[in-house]
């Protein structure tokens, strides 16, 4: 296997390569976790030691259920109408890894409530965005939706795959696990919901449509708890100067534009708007083969104390 920088973005700039059919991609597994968080162990400077970049970590957890189960429930409609065997399966592979995210998230945030973190007001909050707002809206409308939240998370893991060190600040083995195995999978089936748009619809104005709804949700919303928490948590704290070197370096960590969360995958986000984007044009097939040795392996994987079960969706015609 080659080695690759995992500190540094690296790897071979993405480029327009063929793609492959649907009957030769790798299989992707279900993968069953039992992480047995205890509100104890959980470090709330997860992030690179920071307590304001590692909210937004927080409050991304309580969202991401949401768009999850959106996900979800799209997806299920619309496998229905997909005539290619491959490509179900493929969805029903994604469908089932979002319903363990989504579970496994939902522990996790139970455990957030602990260390005084609004879980309730950010459920609240998604609640009327998603439950309320776009779980409404038409199943052409929740498709492209769907493509645009699977774009950002494909964002996100690419940036966690290159960025292996920030997770490696902290001791808390069981919430480095949960990132990463989720890191994992995003990236394993960050092409489904683009395939199944464009096999169904293929609408450009159509597509941009989702990208910008999901792009204002965790630009803009998701941030908030960053913003809110030390309101919520400790309100003295903002007369310290240790908050305020919290905050620069946690802005820095998120939207800085050499190495921040956002900042520097600007031009991988908006790339989603060239008409012939296809997610795999970012290629992360090195960084893939790497981590799944790195977190699967039988005896040193960081996932495998946790991985209760594997399952692979068979092929129905
Ligand atoms: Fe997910
Ligand atoms: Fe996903």
């Amino acid at each position: 296997m080659q080695v690759v920088d995992m500190t540094v973005a690296t790897m071979t700039p993405p480029q327009a390569r063929e793609h492959t059919t649907d009957q030769d991609r790798p299989d992707i597994p279900i993968r069953h976790m039992n992480f047995g968080f205890d509100a104890k162990e959980a470090d709330t400077r997860f992030f690179v030691n920071t307590e304001l970049a590692s909210a937004y970590f927080e409050a991304l957890s309580i969202f991401l259920t949401y768009g999850e189960d959106l996900v979800i429930e799209t997806a299920r409609y619309h496998r229905d109408l997909i005539k290619d065997p491959y490509l179900k399966q493929r969805v029903t592979a994604l469908i089932g890894q979002e319903a363990l995210h989504s579970k496994v998230h939902e522990e996790w945030n139970e455990v957030l409530k602990a260390h005084r973190f609004p879980v309730t007001f950010y459920r609240f909050l998604a609640r009327n965005v998603f439950d309320h707002g776009f779980r409404r809206f038409p199943q052409p409308m929740k498709l492209s939706l769907m493509a645009g939240i699977e774009h950002f998370t494909a964002v996100l893991a690419e940036f966690m795959m290159k960025h292996e060190a920030h997770f490696f600040h902290s001791e808390d083995e069981k919430q480095r696990a949960l990132w990463m195995w989720h890191m994992l999978e995003e990236s394993e089936h960050k092409d489904i919901a683009y395939d199944v748009f464009e096999q169904l619809s293929g609408n450009y104005p159509l597509r941009i449509s989702g990208f910008a709804m999901a792009l204002v949700t965790i630009w803009f919303l998701v941030p908030l708890g960053g913003v809110l928490i030390p309101f919520i948590r400790k309100p003295r704290n903002l007369i310290s100067l240790s908050f305020w070197k919290d905050a620069k370096r946690s802005l820095d960590l998120i939207v800085g534009r050499k190495d921040g969360v956002y900042g520097s995958t600007i031009s991988h986000v908006f790339d989603y708007l060239r008409p012939d984007f296809h997610p795999n044009d970012h290629d992360t097939s090195e960084y893939l083969a790497y981590y799944k040795e790195r977190l699967l392996d039988p005896e040193k994987g960081l996932l495998t104390p946790y991985l209760t079960k594997e399952v692979v969706p068979p092929v129905r015609a």
